[in-house]
């Protein structure tokens, strides 16, 4: 099976061709193609995301991607397309550029030798996800081909399943987890921990209260005067300070007396901006052990909250996925939990190359809801698009 995946829900535009070998429970799949293009660096004047910045730039990036991403994986043929493009196609795409941008690449080639399309469907930037959406659906429909709406988080959770099975990381068994599996997902605009009791049926067991970790990474990265995205900078910043082995910065644990799977964190960057303010001059090592204590701090919650939720809810497997799981003071943390606490417990964190939002975690989740017969129809896709949770 050959698949097509867009992820475009926040300022990554990633496109991805995947072929799937094999079936649910011993599947393999290769990356053929791949293009992510990142627009973090356009949206670091902004000091965070800015929406439509970003769906500009998917409009802008997603025909050329594309193509870059079938040419990569050889199945794009230089053609006349389909004449004429059925107006379907266009069903919900009003701006004319972005419009004329899906047509001549339409126009450019033949359809593909692909038998699904997969997108992300939500949570995220409204007007970024919806360009992805709106683009997929051009295609599904000009081509005839399926179309799956994935959940992003769901995304995150099966980037941790992906083991690759080559140094140049394109060829990943996709590992059959033991249920319960517990998943602690950690990104930007999420902090939950979800357990899939059986394939697809999520328990939702605890969330942030407020911020996301990551949302608090970045938020103490600005306050520290760290470009966005902050959270690769905190966690260098404080490496150094750990390095030194002295600090004598300690901000709190928020809500670790608290007998909840739930969590915290917008108190904490609150303690940072306090510190800060008390502070008449700040040196880059006080910038070292602030990020420090505050990614202690992080660390802390997560670990102790992590413990709770799988004491109170015994599992056969622990994901930990989204961009900051890309922190290796947490990775290493949680380990040390999950082997001392839990043992028995197989434990997957994902490849370095696929922490962060990428359009292979959207087709590997798209293959399995495919395997598994839990496709949705695009009607459903576009109904359940934007907001809406599959794990609420
Ligand atoms: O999953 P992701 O790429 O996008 C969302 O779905 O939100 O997560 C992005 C978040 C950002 O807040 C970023 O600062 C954070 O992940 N992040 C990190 C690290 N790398 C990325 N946070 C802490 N330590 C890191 N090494
Ligand atoms: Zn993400």
């Amino acid at each position: 099976m050959k698949i097509l995946a867009i992820e475009t829900s926040c300022d990554e535009t990633g496109v991805a061709v995947l072929e799937t070998t094999g079936e649910a429970e011993n599947a393999e799949i290769t990356v053929l193609g791949n293009a992510l293009y990142s627009q973090a660096a356009l949206h670091a004047e902004y000091g965070g995301v800015y929406p439509n910045l970003a769906k500009r730039e998917h409009q802008a990036n997603l025909p050329a991607l594309t193509s870059a991403a079938l040419k990569e994986a050889g199945l794009f043929k230089e053609g006349n397309g389909i004449e004429p493009i059925p107006e379907t196609a266009f069903k919900n795409v009003r701006d004319p550029e972005f419009k004329a941008g899906i047509t001549s690449f339409l126009e450019s080639c033949e359809p593909p030798a692909i038998d699904l399309i997969a997108v992300t469907r939500g949570p995220g930037l409204e007007p970024a996800l919806w360009t992805g959406i709106n683009f997929a659906v051009a295609l599904s429909k000009t081509w005839k081909i399926p179309i799956i709406g994935i959940d992003h988080m769901e995304g995150h959770a099966v980037s941790a399943l992906l083991s690759p099975k080559d140094p140049e990381k394109t060829r990943f068994e996709l590992i059959n987890p033991a249920l319960p599996m517990m998943a602690l997902l950690i990104s930007g605009g999420h902090t939950e921990f979800i357990l899939m009791k059986d394939w697809f049926a999520y328990e939702h067991i605890g969330s942030t209260k407020d911020d996301a970790v990551g949302e608090a990474f970045d938020k103490v990265a600005r306050l520290l005067g760290l470009q966005y995205p902050g959270g690769p900078k905190v966690a260098e910043f404080a490496a150094r300070s750990r390095g030194r082995g002295e600090n004598s910065v300690v901000f709190p644990r928020p809500m670790a007396d608290d007998n909840t799977c739930d969590l915290s964190f917008s108190g904490l960057k609150t303690a940072v901006l306090y510190k800060l303010k008390k502070m008449p001059e700040i040196s880059e090592s006080d910038k070292e052990h602030i990020a420090e204590a505050f990614e202690n701090a992080a660390r802390d919650v997560l670990t102790l909250k992590a413990e709770r939720a799988l004491s109170a809810n015994p599992s056969k497997s622990f994901v930990i996925a989204g961009g900051v799981s890309a922190n290796e003071e947490i990775r290493r943390s949680l380990t040390e939990m999950a082997e001392r606490e839990f043992p028995g417990l197989a434990l997957y964190m994902p490849d370095s190359t696929l922490t962060g939002d990428n359009a292979v975690m959207i087709g590997a989740a798209a293959y399995l809801r495919a395997m598994r017969k839990q496709a949705e129809e695009e009607a459903d896709l576009i109904e359940a698009s934007g907001s809406k949770r599959i794990f609420d």
